[in-house]
Formats: structure tokens, sequence, C-alpha cells
């Protein structure tokens, strides 16, 4: 697949099949994360790969969490709207769970994140040219503590997740903004 088709043809799923993902296919998308390029070139990420009970731990974790927060009064008046229990949920039913941890370093933490960025983009792209699905997750961020301790990762930072598997959806390209509409051509 050529990248421009992988580049158009990747959505975020929210709906796999109950389908095992080969650990080599796994492999294969972690190392394009590894491939990406990063700044200072700090390769500033770490991969742990979880999947049954530990992945609906996690889930868990994250509906708990929604649960008690949404208690408050402060949320309740706002209107507090989650996306983290869909969220939890589409973590269930995928089968395999990328979470991508962050070496801590308050020095540097823009050019971590952005080069995080990079390293995630490869690995959907990639997954969209195996024939997966994926789903890019910051909704892990509220529960990032919990999930590292769960782990044994207390010296690192829980950046963002994803969710990977076989697609049980096609889904249509959602909308972005014109072209035209964001850039601005400086003569
Ligand atoms: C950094 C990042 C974090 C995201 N976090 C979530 C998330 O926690 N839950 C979710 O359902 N989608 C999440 N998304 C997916 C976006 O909602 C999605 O990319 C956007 O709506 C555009 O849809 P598309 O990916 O199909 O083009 C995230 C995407 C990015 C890039």
């Amino acid at each position: 697949m050529e990248t421009l088709q992988a580049i158009k043809e990747r959505r975020s799923i929210r709906a796999f099949k109950q389908e095992d993902v080969n650990k080599g296919l796994i492999e294969d998308i972690l190392n394009c994360g590894r491939l990406a390029p990063s700044a200072k070139n700090k390769q500033p990420w770490f991969f742990v790969i979880v999947k049954d009970d530990v992945k609906n731990k996690i889930a868990d974790m994250m509906i708990e969490d929604t649960y008690k927060r949404n208690l408050s009064e402060e949320k309740k008046k706002i209107g507090f709207n989650s996306s983290v229990n869909p969220t939890a949920n589409v973590i269930k039913e995928a089968p395999i769970l990328i979470l991508i941890f962050r070496e801590k370093n308050d020095n540097w933490i823009v050019g971590d994140n952005l080069s995080i960025g990079a390293c995630v983009e490869n690995m959907c792209l990639r997954a969209t040219e195996l024939g997966l699905g994926t789903l890019w997750i910051r909704d892990t961020v509220y529960v990032a503590e919990d999930i590292a301790k769960l782990l044994n990762h207390n010296e690192l930072e829980l950046n963002c997740a994803v969710s990977l598997g076989y697609p049980n959806q096609f889904p249509t390209a959602r909308p972005r903004k014109k072209l035209e509409d964001i850039v601005e051509w400086y003569n």
C-alpha cells in the first residue's frame, strides 16, 4: 500500500472482531513506531502490550474513575459529559491494547509529546496497511498513574494508548477542515 493510501484509508475504529492478532503483526506495528523521528532522537517511548484480564482491568479502572468524578457537584453543574466510558468499552472489545509510556523528563515535555505523536501515527498507518484497525486513545489520562502502578512502571508516565484488532466497522471519512481554511501563504 502506498503511504498516501494508508493516510487516506486510516480511520478511528471503535468496533472490533473477537479475533486475536498474531504477535508478529504487533511487533511489525511496534517496529514502525520505533522508526519514527523524535526530537533530539531521544526516542522517548516505551510500549507495554496488554490483553485479556489486564486490558479489561484498565477499562474498568477508567469506568470507575469516571463514575467517581461524575458524582462531584461541580461536574454536574457544568454538564460533564465524558467520552471515557465509550472509550473504555472500545478497549474491552479490541483484543489488544498498546500502552505508550513516556520517559519522565520535565525539561523536554513538548518535544517528547510531539515525538510520541509521530510514533503513534506511524503505528496507526502500518496497522491500516496490514488490514488492522486502531483507536488512538487519550482517555486513559485520568487513571494514568494507576495504570503505571498496575504495570509496575512508576518510573514512566503514560502518554496515550492504542486499541488494536481486526475492524468490525468501516466508517466513512470523518470531516476535516478545508485546506484553504488552515493555510496561509505568506509572501
Ligand atoms: C491524540 C488523540 C487522542 C484521541 N483520543 C481518543 C479517545 O480517547 N477516545 C476516542 O474514542 N477517540 C480518540 N481519538 C480519536 C479521534 O476522536 C479521531 O481521530 C477523530 O475524531 C477523527 O476521526 P478519524 O481518526 O476516524 O479520522 C484520539 C485521537 C488522537 C489523535
